[in-house]
């Protein structure tokens, strides 16, 4: 298969020597979303800055649709749609001019019906003549990725979209990334939110201090490193553990209502059976037995955790 995005030994330091990126490697398959979810600092804006090719790598490749960002800057370029983190707008501008120019700007021939598609897929359309100061915060998000757009882009790239934006918002942006994946655009975005990732990645890759720690399918992710829990209700609450039941694996809920065990998804053997042999000799009387998987959320910060103390 080819890759719409392929990044080969990345790196980069900084004029003051910082290793921001430290050899990265990602393929990114055409008409999927990836989420890079990473904490605060990890080198997120400095992979998709490098990757768009307005800072320059130190060294390593970056290739889009075939074109290599430095060697064929202006045709990976052309390819590209780049949603910043800051928003950098002219605030005395109308919206459609704002979007308008930034077609232009890639050399693409004005196209009226393509601008008004975009500021209406955007919910701009009513604030076309508005000028950019005139919006909020949110609206302002929308003129971004409406210029990102504007030319067309096979890829874009989302640095944390939905940063510090209300619910509601966050909501549309989830839709309007869904929507774009539907016209066939590749994604990749940027966010420390793991429920973000969840709710609208095809894959996750996580990074940390300037490294890829993992690249996966979202879906085997989540079964491959969750945990399970198996909540056995019991007809009657006790106050402790059965000796014959005492295991790290063990708990007792907080009303002793239930016993709480966590078992791994990807071991051949989960001891449920044992456990239920067990309850029963001890002599409790079962009411109901619930599964639980853990969240993505869980395992990303076992994942970051593990990473801090190697
Ligand atoms: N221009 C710069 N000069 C030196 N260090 C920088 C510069 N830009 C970013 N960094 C450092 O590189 C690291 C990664 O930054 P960044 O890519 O912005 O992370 P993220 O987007 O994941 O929060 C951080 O430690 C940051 O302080
Ligand atoms: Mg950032």
């Amino acid at each position: 298969m080819t890759h719409i995005l392929e990044i080969s030994s990345l790196r980069k330091a900084y004029a003051d020597g910082f290793e921001a990126l430290k050899g990265v490697d990602l393929q990114i398959n055409e008409g999927e979303i990836l989420a890079l979810l990473g904490p605060n600092g990890a080198g997120k804006t400095t992979l998709i800055s490098t990757a768009c090719g307005i800072t320059t790598a130190t060294s390593g490749t970056v290739r889009v649709g075939g074109f290599d960002t430095v060697e064929n800057f202006r045709q990976a370029r052309s390819i590209i749609g780049l949603v910043p983190q800051e928003i950098n707008l002219e605030p005395f501008e109308k919206v459609i001019n704002t979007v308008k120019f930034s077609r232009g700007l890639f050399g693409k021939p004005s196209n009226p019906a393509l601008i008004e598609k975009i500021l209406r897929q955007l919910s701009l359309w009513d604030k076309r003549n508005n000028q950019i100061r005139e919006l909020s915060g949110g609206m302002k998000r929308r003129v971004l990725i409406a210029k990102a757009l504007s030319h067309e882009p096979r890829v874009l790239f989302l640095d944390e979209p939905t940063a510090g934006v209300d619910v509601e918002l966050r909501r549309d942006m989830w839709e309007i990334v869904a929507e774009l994946k539907r016209d066939g655009v590749t994604i990749i975005l940027t966010t420390h939110y793991i429920e973000e990732a969840e709710a609208i990645a095809d894959r996750v890759g996580v990074i940390a201090s300037g490294e890829i720690l993992l690249v996966e399918d979202k879906e085997k992710l989540m079964a491959r490193m969750g945990k399970k829990e198996l909540e056995v209700q019991l007809s009657a609450p006790i106050t402790e553990v059965p000796e014959n039941l005492m295991s790290d694996a063990l708990r007792l809920s907080a009303d002793g209502s239930a016993l709480i065990y966590t078992y791994d998804t990807k071991g051949e053997r989960t001891g449920i059976t044992q456990l239920l042999a067990d309850v029963a000799a001890a002599g409790l009387v079962l009411r109901d037995v619930v599964t639980r998987q853990s969240s993505l959320e869980d395992i990303f910060v076992d994942l970051v955790h593990e990473g801090e103390a190697s």
